[in-house]
């Protein structure tokens, strides 16, 4: 990806964070994940009274696009940080979210954790879930 493609995606995550629904923690993640055709889904964290049935904004993504019908992945970009100030640090994908990557993305599908469109890191699926479980194992 060139680095014109990933600050567009980056903004797009900034984007889709301002949606985020967050009143128990505050911390508001946006996600843009962009197929292989070129279209690109956004989510953000949608929580919830029961907290466990809370999404992350990666996997409200990966849910939109994958039940419009989209199966291929090149890269997801995601935001995160608390409500009302500016993003701190990399907000990583949590491990049931690198899971549900690795349920439809090969292993050189790009996650880019961002601050800003100028602040951010590249990291390959494979890296940030080693020896995961797949299908390829079943
Ligand atoms: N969260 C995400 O949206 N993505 C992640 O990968 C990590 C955590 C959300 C879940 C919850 O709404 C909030 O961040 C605090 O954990």
């Amino acid at each position: 990806m060139d680095e014109r493609d990933i600050k567009k995606l980056v903004e797009a995550a900034l984007s889709a964070r301002e949606k985020a629904y967050v009143p128990y923690s505050h911390f508001q993640v946006g996600a843009a994940l962009l197929a292989k055709n070129g279209n690109v889904y956004k989510g953000c964290n949608v929580e919830n009274a029961s907290y466990g049935a809370a999404i992350c904004a990666e996997r409200t993504a990966f849910v939109k696009a994958v039940s419009e019908g989209e199966r291929e992945f090149a890269a997801i970009a995601v935001a995160g940080g608390r409500e009302n100030e500016s993003i701190q640090g990399y907000a990583y994908p949590c491990g049931i979210c690198r899971q549900f990557m690795l349920e439809f993305c090969d292993r050189d599908f790009t996650i880019i954790v961002a601050r800003s469109t100028e602040d951010y890191k590249c990291h390959s699926l494979e890296e940030i879930i080693p020896m995961g479980f797949s299908a390829d194992n079943l």
